[in-house]
């Protein structure tokens, strides 16, 4: 026989393990996760016949190089497994056990809890006795990889300016906490609400940047993140939550949020509507005209923020409040009726305007008629409403209610006058300069008329309206 046949014999012989004892190592699983239990190093070894284990060693790579971190002994040697000096760090977060048979099982690492440290590459060496005396094997690397979950964000998202936030101002957030390891990051979400807190509008921000560090003492990423909004009137109590996701995936519970943000915004929208909607209304019937001013606007418009003037008459206002009521329903009376909604905020006052037109006649056909129809459709008994009759019309309150039914019902009048006044100019203005506005805006052919009637009106007027409580 050649030297080269014998060499082929011999790889023949190692590649069907015959030949010689065969090493392996296993992490199983693979993948540890800080603080958590289950993981298992073990290092197997299978002897052909007149092969006699001894004793195995587990390594893994210290600074380089792999070091014997655990010591394994068979049967024929009374030891226990124990740790190395280079292996101290394992003191108390895992259990040796050392293989019961010379020819074929195992030594087992038992990690209690991981850590940091446990991410390395392991091999394992088995010392043995052959035909040609004693001698060790080696097996391949295995490799643990160490994961850290991610916990909640540290604290609820901090934001700056902090308070006294403007329709209009940009606002930075920012949420910090452990996104885990692999490093994780941060999801945003706006949820727009109404009073109540419902969600009216749900708004993902994917693509903010997380930053992180490994923090000391451990391996998980601090991640920082920040998101900048423009604060707009309907982020009025609106909330912003910070999320985590790890791998990719959003992490149901690991989230802050903000409480509802408070957005001031100047008044708006203001409207005035008149009940019962009739476009002329008869002196003497014994009605009571009410007329109601609402706005919108963060602070909202308290009571006091109303004040109604009549036209061409700014200077003295005739009722403050959100509703007055006409209870003497005379001709003179007829004006356009003014209401002005202010709100403050950060040292502003904000003020606006709408108005209606309430025209009352002297006696036709027509205002009979409106009323017949009023008392047919509420007649709603009236025992105890007569106490609050400003005129001796028993029928004030139960028309009152029908009033208010026929108001929400009949938009479509509101929507009109509102056209109309939209015409006419909704002007806002600041503090002080209200008044030259409204004569500006109001200038028209019936001043004449309209101004001799409300000199005379003066003296009385302003205990004949009366709001309702
Ligand atoms: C091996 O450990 C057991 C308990 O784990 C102990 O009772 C025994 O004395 C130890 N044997 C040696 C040789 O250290
Ligand atoms: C992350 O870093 C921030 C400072 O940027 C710090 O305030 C916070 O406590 C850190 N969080 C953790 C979980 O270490
Ligand atoms: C308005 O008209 C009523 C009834 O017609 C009358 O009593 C009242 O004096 C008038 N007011 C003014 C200021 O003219
Ligand atoms: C407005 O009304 C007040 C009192 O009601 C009166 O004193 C004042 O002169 C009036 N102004 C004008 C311009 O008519």
């Amino acid at each position: 026989m050649s030297v080269k046949n014998i060499h082929v014999v011999i790889v023949l012989f190692s590649l069907i393990g015959i030949e010689t004892i065969n090493v392996q190592i296993q992490a199983t699983p693979s993948d540890g996760i800080l603080g958590q239990t289950s993981l298992q190093l073990r290092c197997s070894y299978t002897a052909v016949t007149g092969e006699y284990v001894t004793g195995a060693t587990i390594q893994a790579k210290i600074n380089g190089q792999f070091k014997n971190i655990a010591t394994f002994y068979t049967p024929s040697v009374p030891l226990n497994a124990s740790l190395t000096t280079d292996g101290n760090y394992l003191t108390n977060r895992v259990t040796l056990t050392n293989p019961t048979t010379n020819m074929i099982d195992s030594a087992v690492i038992q990690f209690s809890q991981i850590a940091c440290a446990d991410e390395n590459e392991y091999i394992c060496q088995v010392a043995y006795a052959g035909s040609d005396g004693s001698t060790s094997a080696s097996s391949g690397v295995a490799n643990i990889n160490v994961k850290g979950n991610p916990k909640q964000p540290d604290s609820v998202p901090s934001y700056v300016p902090s308070a006294g936030i403007e329709e209009g101002n940009d606002v930075v957030f920012k949420c910090t906490g452990n996104v885990g390891k692999p490093q994780g990051r941060f999801k945003w979400m706006r949820y727009r609400r109404n009073t109540n807190g419902d969600t009216l509008q749900e708004t993902p921000y994917e693509s903010e940047t997380t930053t992180a560090v490994q923090m000391t003492g451990t391996c998980t990423f601090n991640g920082s993140s920040q998101l900048t909004l423009h604060m707009e009137q309907l982020d009025t109590n609106a909330v912003v939550r910070c999320q985590v996701i790890y791998q990719d995936v959003p992490q149901g519970s690991l989230y802050r949020q903000t409480d509802g943000i408070n957005v001031y915004y100047s008044v708006r929208n203001v409207q005035v509507t008149k009940s019962p909607i009739i476009p002329t209304f008869t002196e003497g019937a014994g009605l009571i005209i009410l007329t109601t001013c609402t706005s919108d606007g963060n602070p909202a418009v308290t009571n006091t923020g109303y004040t109604w003037y009549k036209e061409f008459n700014t200077s003295v206002p005739i009722w403050t409040g959100p509703t007055f009521f006409i209870t003497n329903v005379v001709v003179n009376k007829t004006y356009n009726y003014i209401c002005v909604a202010q709100n403050s905020f950060n040292g502003q006052t904000f003020k606006m305007i709408n108005s209606i037109h309430i025209q009352i006649d002297f006696t036709t056909t027509t205002y009979s008629t409106t009323i017949t129809k009023t008392e047919i459709v509420f007649t709603t008994p009236n025992t105890s409403s007569t106490k609050r009759d400003q005129e001796g019309s028993t029928m004030v309150i139960p028309i009152l209610v029908a009033l208010v039914v026929v108001l929400s019902v009949l938009q479509l009048g509101e929507i009109i006058s509102l056209f109309i006044l939209h015409k006419k100019g909704i002007v806002k203005f600041k503090t002080g300069k209200d008044i030259q506005i409204y004569e500006d805006v109001n200038r028209r052919s019936t001043e004449k008329h309209v101004y001799s009637s409300m000199n005379r009106a003066a003296e009385s007027e302003n205990s004949e309206y009366n709001e309702i409580h």
